[in-house]
């Protein structure tokens, strides 16, 4: 195991001490801001693959596992069938795969509140109670879940939790529920933030571990503000139903969330259907498959007291199991759309890539895809497994298979072989480089020019909002640039927005990501808009994924330049993100300081997001220099540890590590003994 040295977080009060809580805070939050804005490279600094343990900022760490009655029974529920399925949860291994929550959709309570303005169970359905419930489910070593919608009525009719949070929180707490589904209906069109913020704080109030799970439909970005109101899950579409037709159209909807999901917080894009009988195994298998590779919660949708063993196959397939719960750095997405053929990935934290190859299409077809194009590359040779037979091969980096009408072949791909030579050290641009793949939606993607039409090099000057760059690569969405860099560059940068080619017509995301993880991403630009200067560090990484997808709306007009696409390369190894580090102290001027998100309030865990100057890290922490620098008085070079992976087990202690482009940004440690 490498060690690393532990670096101080420290906030310098200086003069602010003297100021009252507020100011004192605006002007923490305005240092804090500026610091971030010149530093987060430096703060994201990320070693692949074995990241020491990072404190998680909600209570799942993985997409959740378990069972909901609403696909298959409806309201026609009571509490011998959530018993019985219980105890099918663990008869058939279900629970030993990881299924654990077992969760009441609507229809659990009585017409009215009791006396004391409490929710009470249907007394006909459930006459032994709520808690009576939540005891067999937890004797089994079982979770509970619970629903309501954040409405006056339920979208069946019966009493909801609109401006009765705080007591309807507090009697599932003293229930025993472990999780709380909040549905949109009857919602009075009070705005979705404030009203799934107000369930948010109650559950958060009540002292238990309560999951979160939003069900706002996709409505009003929940991608955006679940995070921010406690929500660990987020419905990211309509109702699912057992069709194949349903699964296609909701797996549609998820291209382009992809950024939005981090570890603790995910996009749900609704319930499995797998088992009740409108698909058929092809199709089960497909649908499985997806959402395990989505990062997706695994709520089984169907019958558990009569499982078929074709169907416990399709659910309880450890290895696709394991791609739904790693996580690798960011949630598996789309990397071809070919039509009916396309291909989904998602990078896993071993430093292999789980792929997805589908069919839509109504015949048996070949899908091809390239190891390069899924976020690897740079190897002679890559071993493969497929997730569904077993089967292992070897390729050079084309992976193709025939795959059945609407199904899919699943495979895990990892690296096996030698290394290709690292770019030369200095500053490069990557409009001169190699490129390992590249895809564009128009045409090819261009070097030094806009995307221009279908032909190569049909493009004009590349130029965002008035802003000209000589070098560059102009695309058109959904493009995607693979370039090597060996574990060899520090950092990148470039200057992004919508070429001028289409005026103010447009608007598209970028992001960039090190190996598959993602490392930063834009918000949506449009035609017009000058460019925005988006920088990540890049050490450890071997290869890097420069990406544009359309902003959901289609993807006429999304041409899209990434001006002065700079590499800096040399002398760089594999850093750890400081918030992945243990922290020798870590002092603050408002709470705690945040590992992975803003500093939010007084409380710990309630930032959000690290979004700055337009451009959002998924990993970051806060920090302020003091006012001398350890770094800089003892004179250290700049840089980040050197690479595990490279280094000799001998050398591999590694020297006082300093930020790369601020000195002063963290106080270097001394290297751990
Ligand atoms: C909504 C939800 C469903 C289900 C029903 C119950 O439609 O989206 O998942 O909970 O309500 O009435």
């Amino acid at each position: 195991m490498p060690q690393y040295p532990t670096l101080s977080i420290l906030l310098n009060l200086g003069a602010g001490m003297t100021r009252s809580p507020r100011a004192l805070k605006r002007a923490l939050t305005a240092a804090a801001t500026a610091l971030l804005a010149s530093t987060v490279v430096t703060m994201i600094a990320t070693k692949p693959a074995d990241a020491t343990a990072t404190p998680q900022p909600g209570p799942v760490t993985a997409p959740v596992m378990g069972w909901n009655s609403w696909n298959r029974f409806g309201c026609n529920i009571d509490e011998n069938l959530i018993k019985a399925t219980a105890d099918a949860m663990v008869s058939t291994g279900l629970k030993a795969s990881g299924y654990t929550y077992v969760n009441i959709d609507d229809c659990w309570m009585a017409s009215t509140r009791d006396g004391q303005g409490r929710l009470r169970p249907d007394p006909v359905r459930f006459p032994g109670g709520i808690a009576a419930i939540a005891d067999y489910v937890h004797a089994r070593g079982l979770k509970l879940g619970i629903y309501s919608s954040a409405g006056t009525a339920t979208c069946q009719g019966l009493p909801a939790s609109l401006d009765h949070e705080t007591v309807d929180a507090q009697t599932w707490a003293s229930w025993g529920v472990d999780l709380l589904k909040y549905d949109n209906c009857n919602n009075q069109g009070r705005p979705a933030a404030q009203r799934y913020k107000a369930m948010g704080d109650a559950l958060k109030a009540t002292g238990r571990h309560i999951v979160y799970s939003i069900c706002n439909w996709g409505n009003d970005a929940p991608w955006e503000f679940a995070p921010n109101v406690g929500g660990s899950l987020w419905r990211t579409t309509g109702d699912i139903n057992d069709s194949w037709g349903s699964v296609t159209s909701l797996l549609d909807q998820q291209a382009g969330l992809e950024t939005f999901a981090r570890k603790g917080y995910y996009n749900d894009p609704d319930m499995l259907e797998v088992g009740n009988g409108g698909l058929t195994q092809d199709e089960n298998v497909a649908h499985f498959s997806l959402w395990s590779l989505l990062s997706s919660p695994l709520l089984l949708g169907n019958d558990l007291r009569s499982v078929s063993a074709t169907t416990l196959g399709v659910l309880r397939n450890a290895d696709v199991i394991a791609v739904n719960q790693d996580w690798g750095g960011s949630q598996g997405r789309r990397v071809a759309d070919n039509g009916d053929t396309e291909v989904w990935a998602k990078p896993m934290s071993d430093g292999s890539v789980a792929t997805v190859l589908f069919n839509r299409g109504g015949s048996a077809t070949t899908v091809s895809t390239s190891t390069a194009a899924l976020g690897l590359g740079g190897s002679s040779s890559y071993t493969t497994k497929n997730l569904w037979t077993g089967a292992t091969a070897t390729t050079s980096g084309t992976l193709s298979a025939s795959v059945p009408a609407h199904g899919v072949v699943m495979f895990r791909v990892t690296r096996a072989g030698t290394l290709a030579a690292p770019p030369a050290a200095g500053t490069l641009q990557v409009s001169d480089l190699p490129w390992l793949a590249s895809s564009n939606g128009w045409g090819p993607a261009e070097r030094d020019r806009a995307n221009g039409e279908q032909a190569a090099a049909d493009g004009p000057g590349l130029s965002v909002g008035g802003t000209t760059f000589s070098k560059g690569i102009g695309v058109h969405a959904d493009a995607a640039v693979h370039v090597y860099l060996g574990r060899n560059c520090r950092t990148f940068t470039a200057q992004v927005g919508v070429d001028g080619e289409v005026g103010t017509n447009g608007s598209v995301r970028f992001a960039v990501y090190g190996d598959g993880r993602l490392l930063g991403f834009t918000g949506v630009k449009s035609g017009g808009q000058a460019p925005t200067r988006l920088t990540v560090s890049t050490g450890g990484y071997l290869t890097l994924e420069l990406r544009v997808t359309d902003a959901r709306n289609g993807i006429s007009y999304d041409h899209a330049d990434w001006g002065s696409p700079t590499l800096v390369c040399g002398g760089s190894g594999a850093g750890t993100a400081v918030s992945d580090r243990t922290w020798g102290t870590a002092v603050n001027g408002w709470g705690p300081a945040e590992r992975d998100t803003s500093n939010g309030e007084q409380a710990a865990g309630d930032g959000s997001l690290i979004t700055v100057g337009g451009v959002s890290y998924p990993k970051g922490s806060v920090s302020t220099p003091p006012a001398t620098s350890p770094c800089r008085s003892a004179g250290r070079a700049a840089g980040s540890p050197p690479s595990p992976a490279s280094t000799p087990r001998s050398a591999r202690r590694p020297p006082a590590w300093c930020s790369a482009s601020s000195p002063t940004a963290s106080r270097c440690g001394p290297a751990r003994p």
